[in-house]
């Protein structure tokens, strides 16, 4: 009986084209090539109406089972390739927990900016506010309303960097008192941070550097309250044991003045200039020097960060290389 053997032929036929599909698209066009409407067991079956009954049946019989056992081969492969969808899914985007973490970089602030911060927020706790100023400064601001006269040294070009249309750069933060007091009535308690310049460079001098400058003005204000905060200041930065000395100085802006040292183990380091402000500079803001006194003093702050985190060139705090600031 051929058609037998037809049926076994078919069903190796679609075994094998089965077996060869890659997807699940291929598999039901496939599919549908031997068992569809149109596929070719139709075509079996379809001869079976010219058969005579008995063999009619039997064959009939013969090709339900070959369809049955056909799509029992294409669910099969269905599940495999369903599976092995899902292996590709997930070795493709394998992830490796075991692998070491990446650590982003964090950070931090400069030193100076943390010298800063922590002095303003004692200046603070005193009762002082913070008072900024250009870093362009006039001449006026930072010589003339200061006391200078016109041939002082500091306005040599030896130290000053001189700014195209008559502003320096300021040497100093000084000028923030004429900023902070001019059109203001007293009393007043500031504080001043920033930046400075002067021609001069060294290992231990830079060309830009930092002071604070603190000033207080009332009508009954003394040397003494200038040592009290001063005193409470350098113990707030270097400990309860610390000492001050202050030595008689000049400068324009104060009268009298005094330049103070701080002990440093079994010595002294130059830590600012002070005094009681000149009658001068308060008349230059507009403030009656007969009803107001005020102090003034004014520091680097630079020694100060070097010695807190040890940074033995100045240079280091500088020149933009994170890597030393990085350790400290
Ligand atoms: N401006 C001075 C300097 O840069 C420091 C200074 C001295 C500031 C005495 C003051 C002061 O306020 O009273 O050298």
């Amino acid at each position: 009986m051929s058609q037998a053997s037809d049926l076994a032929e078919l069903e190796e036929q679609a075994r094998a084209a089965i077996a060869g599909v890659v997807d699940v698209q291929g598999l039901q066009e496939t599919r549908a090539r031997f068992l569809g409407r149109s596929g070719s067991i139709k075509v079996v079956l379809r001869l079976l109406a010219e058969l005579p009954e008995e063999q009619r049946r039997e064959l009939g019989q013969a090709a339900n089972a070959t369809k049955e056992r056909i799509e029992e081969c294409v669910r099969a492969r269905r599940a495999e390739l369903e599976s092995a969808r899902i292996e590709n899914a997930l070795s493709d985007h394998r992830l490796d927990v075991t692998l070491p973490g990446w650590i982003a970089p964090r950070g931090h602030l400069h030193p100076i900016s943390r010298v800063f911060r922590d002095m303003t927020s004692f200046f603070a706790g005193l009762g002082f506010s913070i008072e900024d100023g250009p870093q362009i400064e006039t001449d006026w601001n930072n010589f003339g309303a200061l006391n200078f006269p016109e041939d002082h040294p500091s306005r040599d070009t030896q130290d000053t960097f001189f700014v195209e249309g008559g502003h320096v750069l300021r040497t100093h933060t000084s000028p923030v008192q004429i900023r902070a007091m001019t059109g203001r009535t007293p009393p007043f308690r500031f504080i001043a941070p920033g930046r400075v310049y002067r021609r001069d460079s060294d290992p231990t001098h830079s060309p830009a550097f930092h002071q604070i400058e603190g000033f207080m003005v009332d009508e009954r204000v003394t040397f003494g309250d200038l040592k009290g905060v001063l005193y409470a200041f350098a113990r707030h930065l270097m400990g309860p044991e610390v000492r001050l000395r202050f030595r008689a100085h000049f400068f324009p802006f104060t009268e009298p003045s005094a330049e103070m040292d701080f002990s440093w183990g079994d010595g002294w380091l130059e830590w600012g200039g002070c005094g009681m402000i000149h009658p001068n500079v308060l008349r230059n803001c507009g403030i009656d020097p007969d009803r107001y006194q005020g102090f003034a003093f004014g520091m680097g702050v630079d020694r100060t960060a070097m010695l807190r985190f040890g940074i033995p060139n100045l240079q280091l705090l500088f020149e933009g290389d994170v890597r030393p600031l990085e350790q400290l």
